[in-house]
This record gives C-alpha cells, sequence and structure tokens, in this order.
C-alpha cells in the first residue's frame, strides 16, 4: 500500500529555521516534484500558516489544528486548500497555546496526530509538521504519527543548546512509541560565506558524523528573499529574487525524498557521543577563528 511520508521539524531552540524549512520545501516538493502535501501548523505563532498564505481562507471555528484535536475530527474535515497547487494546510491559531493544559496529562495526549492523520495516505504524499520551539504534548504527538524527524539548525553554537534533551526525547518516543521514527537529519540554513561559518560547519559536520546523525547538504546559503518574503506572506523560493534559496532548497527536497525513499532507514544516533559536544566546544582549539579574519569577510554570498 501506498505510504504518506510524515516528517516533523523540530528545534527546542527558536528562530533557527523550522517555519522557512517546512514553507519552502512545502512548496518546491508540491509544484516542482508534484506532491501532493499537507502542512500541518503545530506552532501557536501561525507563522507557516501565514507563509502559505491561508490566513485569511479558513473559518476559525471549524478548519483549524485546534478544533480538529478538541473535535477529534480527522484530517479531512479541517483541511484548507493553499493558494498554491498540490498544498493543504491545518491552520494554527492561538487557541493552541492551551493544548499543554488541555491533552498534556491524557492518556490520549500521544495520539492526537495519529488519529487526526488516518488514512492520510489516501490524499497526500507527504506530511510535513512545523512546530514551537519547546518539547510539549503536539511535538510528542507529531513524533509518535511521524516517520521522520528533521531538525533545522543556523550555523552558530547556539542553535545546538537543547539538540541532545530533543533527540533524547525523540529517541524514547522511538522505542515507546513509534519504532517507525527516524532522525532524517540536521538541515542548516542562513549559511554565509564567512570563516566563523566554515569553521563552524566543519566542526559540527564531523562531530554529528561521529554522533551517526547525517547532515542533509546543500546548506541553505543566507537569502534577502526570506525576508522580503516575510513581507509578502508567501514561501521565498516563490518569488523572483529568491533564485539562490530555491536552488538550495529544491536540492534539500530531492535529498529528503531520497531518504525517505530508501529502503533501509537511517542509523539511530548515538546519544552518548552527542553528548559530547559541551566538552569539544570548551576546546577553543577546535572551531574557533583567529580574530584577524576580520570584517571585510562578512559578505553575503
Ligand atoms: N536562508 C535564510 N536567509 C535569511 N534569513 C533566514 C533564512 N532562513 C531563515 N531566516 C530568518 O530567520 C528567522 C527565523 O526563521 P524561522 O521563523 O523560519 O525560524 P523558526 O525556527 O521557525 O522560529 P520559531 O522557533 O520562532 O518558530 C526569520 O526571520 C527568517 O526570515
Ligand atoms: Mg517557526
Amino acid at each position: 500500500m501506498r505510504k504518506a511520508h510524515i516528517i516533523t521539524f523540530a528545534n527546542i531552540k527558536g528562530g533557527v529555521g523550522k517555519t522557512t524549512a517546512v514553507t519552502n520545501i512545502a512548496y518546491l516538493l508540491a509544484t516542482e516534484l508534484k506532491k501532493r502535501v499537507l502542512v500541518i501548523d503545530s506552532d501557536d505563532q501561525g507563522n507557516a500558516t501565514k507563509a502559505l498564505g491561508v490566513r485569511d481562507l479558513f473559518d476559525r471555528q471549524h478548519e483549524t489544528l485546534w478544533s480538529a484535536l478538541t473535535r477529534k475530527a480527522g484530517y479531512q474535515d479541517v483541511i484548507v486548500e493553499s493558494p498554491y497547487k498540490n498544498i493543504w494546510v491545518i491552520p494554527s491559531t492561538k487557541e493552541l497555546k492551551s493544548a499543554q493544559n488541555e491533552f498534556g496529562r491524557s492518556a490520549r495526549g500521544f495520539k492526537l496526530f495519529k488519529h487526526l492523520l488516518k488514512g492520510v495516505e489516501k490524499d497526500f504524499d507527504y506530511v510535513l509538521i512545523d512546530t514551537k520551539p519547546q518539547i510539549n504534548v503536539l511535538l510528542q504527538a507529531a513524533l509518535a504519527a511521524s516517520d521522520f524527524y528533521l531538525i533545522p539548525s543556523f550555523p552558530e553554537p547556539d542553535s545546538y543548546d537543547g539538540f541532545l534533551d530533543l533527540v533524547a526525547e525523540c529517541e524514547e518516543i522511538h522505542d515507546e512509541e513509534n519504532d517507525e521514527l527516524h532522525l532524517m537529519g540536521v538541515l542548516i540554513s542562513s549559511v554565509k560565506k564567512i570563516p566563523a561559518h566554515e569553521q563552524y560547519l566543519k566542526f559540527i559536520g564531523k562531530h554529528l558524523k561521529s554522533a551517526n546523525v547525517n547532515l542533509i547538504k546543500p546548506y541553505v546559503r543566507v537569502s534577502n528573499a526570506v525576508a522580503t518574503a516575510t513581507l509578502h506572506a508567501c514561501p521565498a523560493v516563490a518569488i523572483s529574487s529568491g533564485r539562490s534559496v530555491k536552488d538550495d532548497y529544491l536540492k534539500l527536497a530531492k535529498a529528503m525524498i531520497k531518504i525517505a525513499d530508501a529502503k533501509k532507514a537511517p542509523s539511530r544516533p548515538n546519544l552518548a557521543k552527542l553528548g559530547v559536544l559541551k566538552e569539544e566546544q570548551a576546546d577553543e582549539k577546535n572551531w574557533r577563528i583567529k580574530d584577524s579574519q576580520g570584517d571585510e569577510a562578512v559578505e553575503l554570498l
């Protein structure tokens, strides 16, 4: 039987490119690669809902993630057609903030997305779930229903805060709730051609490899189109100035399809190896660069 690939984008650290990745990859999977895509906005900030142009297109009483979860509805009852071919959205509203109180202590918590997505393979090839930067019942429920989780990150050490806690949580969900859940990899965006980023990427690449974690290539370069697209409430790859970012996200989307379609699941991360980053970071020689590689290098690609 056909399978829909369900992918949760997660990082406990905020502002590291999760929503940008979800919306741009969804757009390219749908328009360039002809996949039928469902995006679930599971963050009460509603940024993916905005970026996919559906903010004013839905009935707030009925077609939201919150209404689906509280009414125990299936995805069919709440999906909203986006202005883009092949993309549907389950929008977020502020009520989602109450999810932890409402479902956090109930045994139903883990099953929320499994129930929502029952039969989803009939209608969709890919389900991308955007999440809030926090371990909460919605993230746990999304992971319990997913085939993969993917960790968007920026090329700086702060983006790595909480990384181990997140992977440990996901691996526990693998063991206790969903043995089909695998780490697709780490996706790094907003990369500049500067020595600090080059050094950091070299360092983190080596570190992740030693812990069996895939660093998905290519990196997404920093792009002014991402900010422009925010003003237009659309994905950056949909606007004409977004050529470089489109190039990067398209290659990434193809790399993701390859991983999703592979017969063999990615290896499981080695938590003990992941955990030693702090000690490695403390050793400045491992990744710090000389101050003399100065300002003039701060140039965009
Ligand atoms: N390739 C890029 N080039 C330039 N800016 C980028 C790029 N990717 C993301 N950004 C910017 O980084 C900021 C954070 O991105 P985004 O909103 O996708 O992160 P997030 O992880 O979803 O945040 P949150 O945790 O608040 O949901 C935004 O201002 C976005 O425009
Ligand atoms: Mg976001």
